[in-house]
């Protein structure tokens, strides 16, 4: 199979082919998303909470990314590796520049950073230096302390608005990827059709260009509170394999996510 990149992700959306993203944190998972047609695999900071058993993310560290994204490129054929910049990795953009390298090196294709129009200059140096850049806004869980909670975001006309324009600035300063977490599911649409790069939603509706779940969460194994916008895919007598492909297949047809998993404006 032909590897995924940048390119395949804006023909499928400007094809309305909907894009897959899992979580994952090893080569022996990777492997198996790669077989079940994953075309985009995050190494998320949220094995912070899944494999370390931390309760947020903020304790994680760049090494602890290197050393599982380093993992997921052995693992991996085709699939896009995204790794997230763990909390205070990129609090300025020499200091970013810096530790996407290393991800980079680490066998990662793209970083992924939380934050909004104050990330512009970050994003446009890596960009810059040839790193390709997702933002992650929305539901941002290293800002979890601030938020006072995991709490759904863009709620409203004006939150609405400041995340169509905080989406626009990071397009203008280079981002080729959204991830959009926790918003109403007509923000979702709205920012899917403003936007001129693919989106990536999770708890953010059926209309973003794609869909992620942290793997733990879609396999029904993750350890506390399950989010309302989870869906456990590891049902019905289904293998892990069988999982991934139910996921894939869902994700493709637009029956996940359902109006149950979604939040209203
Ligand atoms: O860390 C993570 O798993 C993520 C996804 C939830 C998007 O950032
Ligand atoms: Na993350």
């Amino acid at each position: 199979t032909k590897p995924v990149t940048l390119s395949t992700l804006k023909k499928m959306k400007a094809d309305k082919e909907k894009i897959t993203c899992l979580t994952c944190y090893d080569a022996s998972f990777t492997n198996v998303m790669n077989a079940a047609g994953v075309e985009t695999i995050l190494i998320g900071d949220s094995l912070g909470m899944v494999v370390q058993g931390q309760d947020s993310t903020l304790p994680v560290t760049i090494e602890d990314m290197c050393y599982h994204t380093a993992a997921v490129k052995r693992g991996n054929t085709n699939a896009l590796i995204i790794t997230d910049m763990p909390f205070m990795s990129y609090s300025d953009p020499k200091q970013a520049l810096d530790n996407a390298a290393k991800l980079m090196q680490a066998g990662a294709h793209m970083v992924k950073l939380e934050g909004g129009s104050w990330l512009a200059e970050t994003i446009q140096l890596l960009s810059q230096r040839g790193i390709p850049v997702c933002a992650h806004l929305g539901l941002t869980p290293q800002s979890v302390h601030k938020f006072g909670g995991y709490r759904v975001q863009g709620k409203g006309q004006e939150a609405a608005d400041l995340l169509l324009a905080d989406s626009l600035a990071l397009v203008e300063a280079g981002a080729d990827l959204f991830v959009y977490e926790c918003i109403p599911t007509e923000l979702g649409k709205a920012l899917t059709e403003t936007v001129p790069v693919p989106t990536i939603g999770i708890g953010a509706g059926h209309h973003t260009d794609g869909q992620v779940l942290v793997m733990h969460d879609m396999l029904g194994v993750n350890l506390g509170h399950t989010p309302k916008f989870v869906k456990n895919f590891l049902i019905n007598g289904r293998n892990v394999t069988q999982a991934f492909e139910a996921f894939v297949q869902e994700v493709k047809d637009v029956t996940f996510p359902g109006p149950e998993h979604g939040f209203k404006s």
